[in-house]
């Protein structure tokens, strides 16, 4: 598909009756509502208990997350857990997704590199985001990077600048129209997978932890 044209979307793929995430994880296999599941090996869909108090939010799928058909399970994930408990929030509470739920990825020789998805794919998702929202009904929203800033808050919005502050969400009437959900709180943070670029990897793992203990104090309040 040319880069220009838009995408269908997710929505149609979407079972208008569904009525738990289980309804909603067996028909995303299914979606056909951007080019991106055509080279994935399979859809990755959010993971985490129903009753889950907090949501976080990351990017896509990585290569490992592509082929195990789970979020999260491979080095950002694994530093993301750690840090989760480090900030003391419950794992049991936290339900783990993407904004966009197929791997992205460019072919070199026999090695798949990360591909950062375009708007047009964060926008063709966003409805399976949606109907997770709608159904778990966070308290609190937890945005790992700019991917999921889009996704959430829109293209002006900078993780760099708003991280760590609680947030009311939705933030406008217009993001109140996208996600029907009723308030909430954000806090935007950085990806996992920054820290684990960063040439000083301890301060930006610290500063993770400390704006998910941001997370970790609203949900206690
Ligand atoms: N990064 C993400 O944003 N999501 C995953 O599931 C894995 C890595
Ligand atoms: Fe559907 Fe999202 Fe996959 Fe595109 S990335 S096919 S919209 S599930």
């Amino acid at each position: 598909m040319a880069e220009t044209e838009t995408p269908p979307g997710a929505q149609r793929f979407i079972p208008a009756d569904a009525a738990s995430l289980d309804d909603l994880r067996g028909a995303a296999p299914g979606c056909r509502g951007c080019e991106l599941h055509s080279d994935a090996t399979q859809v990755v869909f959010g993971r985490g208990d129903a009753t889950a108090r907090v949501v976080m939010v990351g990017e896509q799928p990585g290569d490992l997350e592509d082929q195990k058909g789970l979020p999260f399970v491979g080095p950002a994930g694994r530093l993301l857990r750690t840090a989760v408990g480090d900030a003391g929030i419950d794992p049991g509470q936290v339900y783990l997704t993407n904004s966009v739920k197929h791997f992205r990825f460019q072919l070199r020789g026999k090695r798949r590199i990360h591909q950062t998805p375009d708007r047009v794919h964060i926008v063709a998702c966003r409805p399976w985001l949606v109907a997770e929202f709608a159904l778990l009904r966070p308290d609190v929203i937890v945005v790992l990077g700019a991917t999921a800033a889009k996704a959430l808050l829109g293209p002006s919005f900078r993780v760099t600048r708003s991280r760590g502050v609680p947030l009311p969400w939705p933030d406008s009437a217009q993001r109140a129209q996208d996600f029907p959900i009723g308030p909430a709180q954000l806090v935007a943070t950085i990806h996992p997978s920054a820290v684990l670029r960063a040439d000083d990897r301890d301060t930006a793992y610290d500063g993770l932890v400390a704006d998910l203990t941001v997370a970790g104090r609203l949900l206690a309040a």
